[in-house]
């Protein structure tokens, strides 16, 4: 069946969908993007990642494409249309669309946006017990990591160097030896005491729609955590570290460079929580 994509107003063929070589985004990375997960043909955390989206936009200055509502409807068109009824994601840029190549704003912007929907494997708890590896590498992106921007390719260098060293991801370290994030993940450990421990969210780090999720799940769950920065050291020795994300969700890791993680295996809380998580999915909560 052939991918449908959503340009500016229009639903086209996935591989007729292009934008103009004078995209603001092609050109400068001049544009945010979403990520939203679907469960079961549902939107996970629509409204969250709305929020974001629009926070995105604003740091930006960026004008909304379009109302909230509209917006909405459009992602639903997408997964519509590409008949997903089980699994999937929908991917979501806004640019400050098309103008003449110059590095200040144009008069008159016309905001763009592109969607694009695929269908994902069902998530299996198989494979999240075996966990995975992480590399570190020092975090070298700007100040502003806080905006879901395009400017991708700190984490673009950054995810290719875990790739070649055989890791699922790379932990991104300050100046200061502390862990910030993934570079498309929010990175959390146990503590030995049981603490379950993440960066807070500031300027540092993108605040995962995920990660305010588990959040919320720990904390109902009567997990007693902590925000705070916290260093490669202390996740080489800690009980657990695992990663989240809309498409990661809750991803044990069990080896950070050389050093595995306690027995190697995916810890307790790492699995409540990816089954804490799997189950919010499909709840009303997470489809509002
Ligand atoms: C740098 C970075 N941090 C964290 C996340 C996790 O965000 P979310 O949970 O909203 O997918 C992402 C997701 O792409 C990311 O790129």
């Amino acid at each position: 069946m052939s991918r449908i994509a959503y340009v500016n107003g229009r639903y086209m063929p996935h591989r007729e969908a292009a934008v103009h070589v004078e995209d603001r985004g092609y050109q400068f990375s001049d544009g945010v993007y979403e990520v939203v997960l679907i469960r079961h043909g549902k939107m996970v955390d629509e409204a969250p990642h709305l929020v974001r989206l629009e926070r995105s936009l604003g740091e930006l200055q960026i004008k909304t494409p379009m109302s909230n509502a509209a917006l909405r409807q459009v992602m639903a068109e997408v997964v519509r249309r590409n008949r997903i009824t089980g699994n999937g994601l929908i991917y979501m840029q806004v640019t400050r669309g098309v103008a003449k190549r110059d590095h200040a704003f144009p008069a008159n912007p016309q905001t763009s946006v592109v969607m694009t929907a695929k269908r994902l494997p069902e998530p299996s708890r198989t494979g999240v017990e075996d966990g995975v590896k992480a590399i570190t590498i020092p975090d070298i992106r700007w100040e502003r990591c806080d905006i879901k921007t395009v400017g991708l390719l700190a984490s673009v260098l950054g995810k290719q160097q875990a790739r070649e060293a055989g890791a699922y991801e790379a932990l991104q370290v300050d100046s200061e030896g502390f862990v910030t994030e993934g570079t498309s993940s929010n990175a959390w450990i146990v503590t030995a005491d049981g603490d379950l421990v993440t960066r807070r969210a500031n300027n540092a780090i993108l605040n995962g729609i995920t990660r305010l999720t588990v959040l919320k799940l720990a904390e109902r769950a009567g997990i007693r955590f902590v925000e705070r920065p916290f260093t490669v050291e202390e996740a080489k020795g800690a009980r657990e570290a695992f990663v989240t994300s809309a498409t990661s969700l809750v991803k044990p890791v069990t080896q950070i460079d050389d050093t595995v993680i306690a027995n190697g295996k995916a810890g307790g809380l790492s699995l409540q929580l990816f089954d804490a998580y799997l189950d919010y999915m499909t709840t009303d909560e997470a489809r509002a």
